[in-house]
């Protein structure tokens, strides 16, 4: 009997000497002058190919042959042989080939030769049939299960936050707007403004930028939750990490003071790492033929315990190191990539976590302190990408809040249903959010987030 199994199930040596069918994208062709031809499948469930001899005498080898070209898709019978050749433990020796989809070799733009990250992005449609964007895709999908798993695994409820929202989380301004509103031809208030209050929503509405305000009602509630989805961004920022549409994890826990959030911080993304590290070896391994330290930093992260250090110490560092800065370093800066990439990949050479931050460079969710200078906000930073996290512990007490809120120019009013956590059963309680595209620059050593999402948004790009 012929069983259908898929290239990475041709890879093993399960299946040596079983009929098997299997289907995929042709990498590459060779013609052999003994009487064969070979030709490397890839069906995405493995970084490798399987190669497929196609013996000259099968009945529609002359007519089929020259169709089977890179990027064709193709069926294949055949049966899996142990492989005599290096680095192949099988093949397979076919005794049926057809052609299911063909591929125009003149235009097909992936060519054998290795492509540049920038022009892989030019054709991101067809970018995740190489090596590259394969590997990160099955990564990606590796770290979005281990979230989930790290999270059920602990007890925490799964929380699905809006996508759009008429609150400003961060308070940075930096939102999309959600509108129906004719732009051509707007409804205007008497002072000539639009008049949004004849919009969708009967007011202002925005995507988020963070789920946090509204999974902590839930916390409020159910104790330990998480949301994970898309967020948006209007940043005007043109660099290697900032997308205006990326994914954010975000769990908050009630009961919980910084310190605890830092320690779940930390575990969170340990586990991300090891889980990558066991289950996608093959795809980490080819990373580390680009960037051979990156299996072993990723395993030092794993095994060693991450610094903690306050703001203010790392300020203190900063300016006595001596380094030539582009921002010049001082008490109630907002850290630059250069300061973190400086106590990260320098000075301690190991993830940090910075907490307590002037209160005037933070949202006015955050529990301040007893110096009244400062927040209990923390940071998680790693070497090469910066901050890949971001949380605090949350400000549970009224007055405070409420002070805060004026001191950022809030509208009172529009919080109400925020504040109402810290006016029924208020607690102290914490949380953070994960950038997961930061995360997998993080683990696959990718310098650019449009490389580390399938279809990337940033300031000028949205294609497809
Ligand atoms: O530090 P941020 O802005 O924190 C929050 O949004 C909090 N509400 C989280 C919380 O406490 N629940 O963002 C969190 C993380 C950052 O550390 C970074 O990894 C990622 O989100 N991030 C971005 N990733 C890609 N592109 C951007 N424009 C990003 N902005 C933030
Ligand atoms: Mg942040």
């Amino acid at each position: 009997m012929t069983i259908k199994i898929t290239v990475a199930e041709a890879r093993g040596i399960e299946f040596i000497d079983r009929d098997v069918r299997l289907s995929g994208w042709v990498r590459t062709r060779r013609d052999s002058k003994g009487g064969f031809s070979f030709v490397e499948i890839n069906d995405g469930t493995s970084l490798g190919n399987i190669q497929v001899i196609v013996p000259q005498s099968l009945p529609n080898y002359e007519t089929i042959i020259k169709t089977i070209t890179p990027g064709s898709s193709v069926l294949i019978e055949g049966i899996v042989k142990k492989s005599p050749a290096q680095g192949q433990s099988t093949e397979i020796e076919a005794t049926l080939i057809e052609l299911i989809g063909e591929s125009d070799a003149a235009t097909y733009p992936l060519q054998k030769k290795g492509h540049s990250l920038e022009f892989l992005r030019s054709i991101a449609h067809l970018r995740v049939r190489t090596n590259t964007f394969g590997a990160v895709a099955r990564i990606r999908n590796t770290v979005s299960y281990s979230i989930h798993r790290f999270f059920q695994e602990n007890g925490f409820i799964y929380v699905h936050t809006p996508i759009i929202t008429a609150s400003d989380c961060e308070g940075a301004g930096q939102m999309f707007r959600v509108t129906v509103i004719d732009a051509d031809n707007p409804p205007r208030n008497n002072s000539g403004k639009v008049d949004y209050s004849q919009d969708f929503f009967g007011k202002s509405s925005y995507l988020t930028v963070s789920g946090q305000l509204n999974v902590e009602t839930y916390c409020a509630g159910l104790s330990k939750v998480y949301t994970f989805g898309p967020t948006f961004r209007a940043e005007n920022s043109n660099t290697s990490r900032h997308a205006a549409e990326f994914w954010m994890i975000e769990p908050e826990i009630a009961f919980c003071e910084l310190s605890e959030n830092m320690a779940w911080a930390e575990k969170f993304l340990k586990r991300l790492i090891s889980d990558v590290l066991t289950e996608r070896r093959e795809d980490i391994e080819f990373f580390n033929r680009t960037d051979t330290t990156l299996i072993e930093t990723l395993n030092n992260v794993v095994s060693s315990d991450f610094v903690r250090l306050s703001y203010t110490d790392a300020v203190a560092i900063l300016e006595k190191c001596g380094k030539k800065f582009d921002f010049k370093v001082g008490w109630g800066i907002d850290l630059q990539s250069e300061h973190e990439r400086y106590l990260t990949e320098e000075h301690f050479k190991s993830p940090v976590i910075l907490y307590d931050y002037p209160r005037t460079i933070k949202p006015f969710y955050m529990r301040l302190n007893e110096d009244g200078k400062t927040v209990r906000a923390m940071d998680l930073l790693v070497p090469r990408v910066g901050e890949i996290i971001g949380g605090s512990e949350r400000e549970y007490r009224l007055d405070l809040l409420g002070e805060r809120m004026k001191e950022q120019k809030l509208d009172m009013e529009a919080y109400r249903w925020y504040a109402d956590l810290r006016r029924y059963g208020s607690v102290p309680h914490s949380g953070f959010g994960l950038g997961l595209e930061r995360a997998l620059m993080f683990i696959t050593g990718i310098g650019n987030i449009r490389d580390v999402i399938p279809f990337p948004r940033t300031t000028g790009n949205c294609d497809y």
